[in-house]
């Protein structure tokens, strides 16, 4: 039925459409933005036959009963807030996948109710720890969070005031386990394996565990022609030392690291750089082997710093341990695949992190990938093919049948 898929891609176009920057896609937590999108999904949530609500924590929800009102929910969900400059397919095509689904399920029937969560912040893009979303319906909130800061000094509880929130109301989004039945997404792999398996769809077996990290290296700021070498203590050589150590380690150590962004102070052309702040994510399959690279990476920082008279320090912004997908689930989504004729559905771990990570507090996930040209993604070149999306779609609803069965 590649009409579906059409207007499943047409609805993505949609999406992409509303942004806070009209030359490139993005759309971050608590934004006009997300408004504006949760309206539209709430739209063809509503289009679908889904009962829609906005949650305390900006996600948007629909739903649908099973065989009689109040059972607990199969949730399907991904995210629709994007990183800067981002594609339009990461996170806003596993909600739009998921509400094509629920449109072709049986009303009054299935032993759950089934509900789909378009969640209102995985990237982490506004506030710099990710997940937010996800981590209010989890109940794994942390009140420091309330006063993370975005680039305009505006807070995460002023934020939520803005967007028509009520800080004191979080706690309403939490779901509790007893409530739910599990928790499937899809997504889009992110990363070349299917392609170059010439395979359509995955199933995911665990989710990398992330860290992140906000550097600085300190040194001070001076004249650039005055200065002799041996006087220098220059921020900007040292930290990108640490870059080139970051790789290096990481390669060696089997994890990824990356250094993402990067500035340096003063900025002027003619000045010794005196600061520079610097970010670090670092993931891995398993969290020993991620910190374990981690110790060494801090370890080259102070050793580089003490070499050059600077100062090295970190602060941990947000951490996601692995997250190992729940067996039964994971059959269920392997019966999916197979019902488009992949007898043998290709199984692996996700690089990227998701908010199933944060979902697994109150309910077991798993989830299913797509292919998507040359891997790529978190950039605007982001594609996928419309026989995929069809294939996807397929998949996903006999999953939810299987489970269901
Ligand atoms: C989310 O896309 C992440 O893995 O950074
Ligand atoms: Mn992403
Ligand atoms: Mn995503």
């Amino acid at each position: 039925m590649s009409r579906e898929a059409a207007l499943i891609l047409d609805r993505c176009d949609e999406l992409a459409a509303i942004s806070a920057d009209p030359e490139h896609l993005v759309r971050v937590h608590l934004s006009p933005e997300h408004a504006a999108a949760n309206a539209l999904v709430a739209t063809w949530m509503e289009e679908a036959g889904l009962s829609t609500w906005q949650d305390a924590a900006g996600n948007q929800c629909g739903r649908i009963e099973g065989r009689e009102p109040g059972l607990p929910a199969l949730l399907l969900g991904s995210h629709i807030d994007t990183v800067p400059d981002a594609g339009r397919f990461d996170g806003m095509l596993g909600v739009l996948l998921a509400i094509a689904v629920v449109s072709r399920l049986p009303r009054n029937e299935l032993p759950f109710a089934v509900e789909v969560v378009a969640f209102s912040d995985e990237e982490g893009t506004r506030f710099g720890t990710a997940l937010l979303g996800s981590r209010a319906l989890a109940g794994t909130w942390d009140d420091e969070w309330w006063n993370l800061t975005d680039a305009h000094g505006i807070t995460l509880a002023e934020a939520f005031v803005d967007f028509g929130l009520d800080p004191a109301r979080l706690p309403g989004a939490f779901r509790r386990p007893e409530d739910l039945v599990g928790y499937l997404e899809a997504h889009i792999e992110q990363g070349p394996y299917l392609e170059d398996a010439d395979r359509r769809l995955a199933v995911v077996t665990s989710i990398a565990g992330a860290r992140r990290f906000a550097l600085t290296m300190t040194g001070k700021a001076g004249h650039a022609g005055g200065t002799p070498y041996d006087r220098r203590r220059d921020a900007l050589v040292g930290a990108s030392e640490l870059v080139v150590e970051i790789e290096r380690l990481s390669k060696q150590q089997h994890v990824i690291g990356t250094v993402g962004k990067l500035e340096a102070f003063p900025g002027g052309v003619n000045v010794i750089p005196g600061r520079v702040e610097f970010s670090l994510d670092l993931r891995a399959e398993f969290d020993d082997d991620r910190d374990e690279c981690l110790r060494l990476m801090f370890e080259a920082a102070h050793s580089i710093a003490a070499r050059r008279g600077l100062e090295f320090h970190d602060h941990e912004i947000y951490r996601a341990d692995a997250v190992v997908c729940d067996l039964d689930l994971r059959a269920g989504i392997e019966a999916g695949i197979r019902s488009t004729g992949d007898e043998l559905p290709m199984a692996f771990w996700s690089r990227a992190g998701h908010d199933g990570m944060a979902v697994v507090a109150v309910t077991p996930i798993a989830m299913l990938f797509l292919r998507c040209k040359g891997g790529v993604s978190h950039h605007p070149d982001e594609s996928v093919r419309q026989d995929d999306v069809a294939a996807a779609l397929d998949a996903y609803e006999a999953a939810v049948l299987a489970l269901a069965g």
